[in-house]
């Protein structure tokens, strides 16, 4: 019988709420048409932003939200996005779809949707195409509330208070994208552009991000730490806050890429395998920078995350508009897991993207708007933000099929807060519901006092405009006490089951 074995008594430090973030690029509907339609839009908004779509981020928390880019990051260039719109700058977004970028959504816009979604503010910086002065100065106009060019200039667009830049990225994928660098290269640039990167508010210092890896590129994450850390004099210790990775599911790589709705059963268990595979890389990137940070000094923000598959039929292909099924839901599920587990080294991270783009949480269609399967399993898994995590670990369970579609049946995480005990299990089978028992180690009466469930149907199942409520988070009953401490339950098949204990 498979047993969940959970030790209340022992705390393993806190998940970090940023755990739980989200991405927005200037890259096909996510910012323009997903999150802001402008003032004058016929959809109800507020200063420009969705109100439907605010609402329903509301509900999940959003932690933080890293803006503008990706890709697009290290070709923006900040003042095209300031001042009166209909004098803003117009650029053609080359990355993605070669649209006309308008920039009618620049620095303020965003600080105005943080504020909306009481979110913490991750500004990516332009380190491929940008200068030190550029970078620096954006850092001056947005934080800096004396008197200066940048902060009167700041003023002058209508915003006199500074604002908080809680993380601030010093460049985005510059192994490719963001300027096609070595890592020792890159490693010098870092230590150039951070130095710039100003802290004029001691109560509220920026946490700065260094570009790390992609996938499994160990060889990146020990250079660039090598070229940061080595020969450092001893002013440039604590200059580098978080180190990135960035990951996709893509179940056969770059090509080809799968459908998000159509896959059989190999595709399925091979597009979980890639979720899981998250275990892997954050241990040993992690590994990699125990050597140069052992006290975990430095967090890994794995700020770009989630499933790639082909674009749906009709849609421009450099917008990267998929559907989400319920096997989405699992990955998310699966990798949300896996970062709880790592709390004491992954301390931020983004899935990619927020709405109409990759692995998102919301899709809209002019006015309409839905929530995906993997919006629910954030509403679920909202609990673990800044809990403690607790000891917990499977026995009794095995793996399904073998090689690149090998996966174990079940995994789990398991937090507290507030007195409450979460659990989150994720039942990876397509087929068959997993009976578990879950025994508690302190001589309590647990009642079981909230339990959902997102999944549980076809893994096929996802949400349309016509059809937005197919896949919902729904109470779950299975959940059954068998003495004050032991629980009995069976998770369906293919779901993502959330049980909270108190
Ligand atoms: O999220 C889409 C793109 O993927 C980002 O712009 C880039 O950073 C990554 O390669």
């Amino acid at each position: 019988m498979a047993k969940l074995v959970i030790n209340e008594t022992k705390k393993l430090g806190t998940v970090a709420p940023e755990i739980y973030g989200h991405f927005s690029e200037h890259l096909g509907r996510c910012i323009y048409e997903g999150l802001y339609v402008g003032e004058n839009s016929d959809i109800p908004n507020v200063n420009g932003m969705r109100k439907d779509v605010v609402d329903a981020l509301k509900e999940i928390q959003v932690p933080v939200l890293r803006w503008p880019g990706g890709c697009f990051a290290d070709e923006y260039h900040w003042k095209d996005g300031i001042g009166e719109k209909s004098k803003r700058k117009k650029m053609v977004n080359t990355h993605w779809g070669g649209v006309t970028e308008d920039n009618s959504f620049g620095t303020h816009e965003y600080m105005e949707l943080c504020k909306q979604l009481g979110c913490k503010t991750y500004v990516n910086g332009n380190l491929g195409s940008g200068t030190v002065q550029e970078m620096s100065e954006w850092v001056e106009y947005m934080t800096f509330d004396g008197e200066s060019p940048m902060s009167n200039l700041r003023k002058e667009n209508g915003s006199e208070k500074a604002w908080t830049v809680d993380y601030f990225g010093v460049g985005n994928e510059n192994w490719g994208c963001g300027g096609n660098m070595t890592p020792e290269y890159y490693g010098n640039e870092y230590r150039r552009y951070q130095t710039y990167v100003r802290q004029y508010d001691d109560k509220k210092p920026i946490k700065k991000i260094c570009c790390g890896a992609n996938v499994d590129d160990y060889h990146w994450t020990e250079q660039v730490l090598k070229t940061c850390f080595d020969h450092a004099p001893e002013h440039l210790h604590g200059f580098m806050d978080l180190l990135s990775l960035h990951y996709y599911d893509m179940p056969f790589g770059w090509e080809p890429k799968v459908s998000a709705t159509e896959f059989d059963e190999d595709v399925y268990y091979r597009t979980l395998k890639q979720a899981y595979r998250m275990e892997e890389l954050v241990s040993r990137h992690s590994a990699i920078m125990d050597q140069y940070d052992p006290e975990k000094k430095i967090g890994m923000s794995v700020d770009e995350w989630g499933t790639w598959y082909k674009v749906e039929e009709g849609t421009n292909p450099g917008f990267l508009y998929q559907q989400n099924t319920v096997r989405d839901a699992l990955v998310a599920g699966i990798t949300l897991n896996i970062f709880n587990k790592h709390c004491d080294r992954v301390k931020l991270a983004c899935i990619a993207q927020m709405i109409n783009v990759l692995q998102s949480v919301i899709l809209t269609d002019g006015e309409k708007m839905l929530r995906t399967p993997t919006y629910h399993v954030f509403h679920q898994y909202r609990h673990h933000q800044g809990a403690e995590l607790l000891e917990s670990s499977l026995s009794g369970t095995g793996s399904i099929g073998e090689g690149a579609t090998c996966v174990p049946e079940i995994t789990e995480s398991v937090t507290e807060k507030d007195g409450v005990i979460n659990i989150t299990l994720c039942n990876l089978s397509m087929t068959d519901s997993k009976a578990l028992d879950v025994q508690l180690a302190e001589d309590k009466d647990y009642e079981v006092v909230e339990a959902a469930v997102v999944g549980d149907c076809d893994p096929h199942n996802h949400n349309t405009f016509e059809n937005p409520d197919l896949v919902v988070e729904k109470a779950f009953d299975g959940c059954k006490k068998v003495a004050g401490n032991k629980f009995t339950l069976n998770i369906p098949a293919a779901s993502v089951v959330e049980i909270r204990l108190k």
